[in-house]
């Protein structure tokens, strides 16, 4: 069954306002001109917290979607530094990717706080992106499986009762290995972790929520490796670091979705 795709630029910690504002204009244009693309995919870029105001003014009501990068899991107060989901639909957002491999290696965070960051997303009107992914040596340990369902299983408890709600839910897969390093899991390594991900969802929250939950995979997609990735049965988009800053590469990886809708 194919799900609508949904192809997310992580423009992680690159670009001030005038970059930002030229890359989305660049986008925007291209979505623009693919008006059957529309329909197959939905795009979303997540740009720094500072870029967010500036580019809901661009964007508007437009194809092109906004998403924060991380965002706090508490809905207000004494939190220096942080930002709240609602901060984040007020300036656009309707998604957030949470639990990123850089800042479970940077900041620390845990599966705990992940999961209690996915309630909060969806506590405050926002669309969760999951990140799951095993580092080099948990692959190399054959760990692979067990780190992605330890991961999996600590968010899915966080989850809202309305089944609706939880169909909205995203996953996304990215290796550690695999991500800014040019290197690429293989066709074969990605559909079993995807596969193995939506037997958990099935197992979890029953086949009908796990049919419609959308898992993509991250990890250097790039034009000439996403139409590989793209047509497994299992991976319904791509979040996108390094090739989301130009928008030729972004849209070239928008346009390597299959047809076969
Ligand atoms: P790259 O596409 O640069 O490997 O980054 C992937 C990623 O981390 C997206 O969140």
């Amino acid at each position: 069954m194919r799900r609508r795709a949904l192809i997310v630029g992580n423009w992680k910690m690159n670009g001030l306002i005038e970059t930002g504002r030229g890359l989305a204009r660049e986008v925007l244009a291209g979505l623009t001109e693919r008006e059957e693309r529309k329909l197959l995919c939905e795009v979303v870029v997540c740009p720094p917290f500072t870029g967010l105001a500036d580019l809901n003014q661009i964007l508007g009501s437009s194809s092109l979607k906004l998403g924060g990068q991380d965002m706090s899991e508490y809905p207000s107060g004494a939190h220096t530094g942080e930002i709240a989901g609602i901060m984040l639909r007020n300036v656009g957002c309707w998604y957030v990717i949470l639990g990123h491999s850089e800042r479970r290696a940077e900041r620390g965070e845990d599966d705990a706080l992940i999961g209690r960051k996915t309630a909060a997303a969806f506590r405050d009107g926002l669309v969760p992106i999951v990140c799951l992914g095993e580092t080099l040596s948990q692959r190399e340990q054959s760990q692979t499986l067990e780190v992605i369902e330890a991961q999996l299983l600590a968010v899915l408890p966080h989850l809202p009762d309305s089944v609706s709600k939880i169909q909205q839910l995203v996953v996304a897969y990215e290796p550690v290995w695999a991500i800014g390093t040019g290197k690429n899991a293989t066709p074969q390594q990605v559909q079993e972790v995807h596969a193995f991900i939506r037997k958990l969802l099935a197992e979890q929250l029953g086949e009908g929520s796990a049919a419609k939950i959308r898992i993509l995979y991250g990890g250097s997609v790039k034009p000439d490796n996403a139409a590989d990735l793209f047509g497994l049965d299992d991976v319904d988009g791509g979040l996108i670091g390094g090739a989301s800053l130009n928008a030729t590469d972004f849209l070239a990886i928008v346009d390597a979705y299959p047809n076969d809708f």
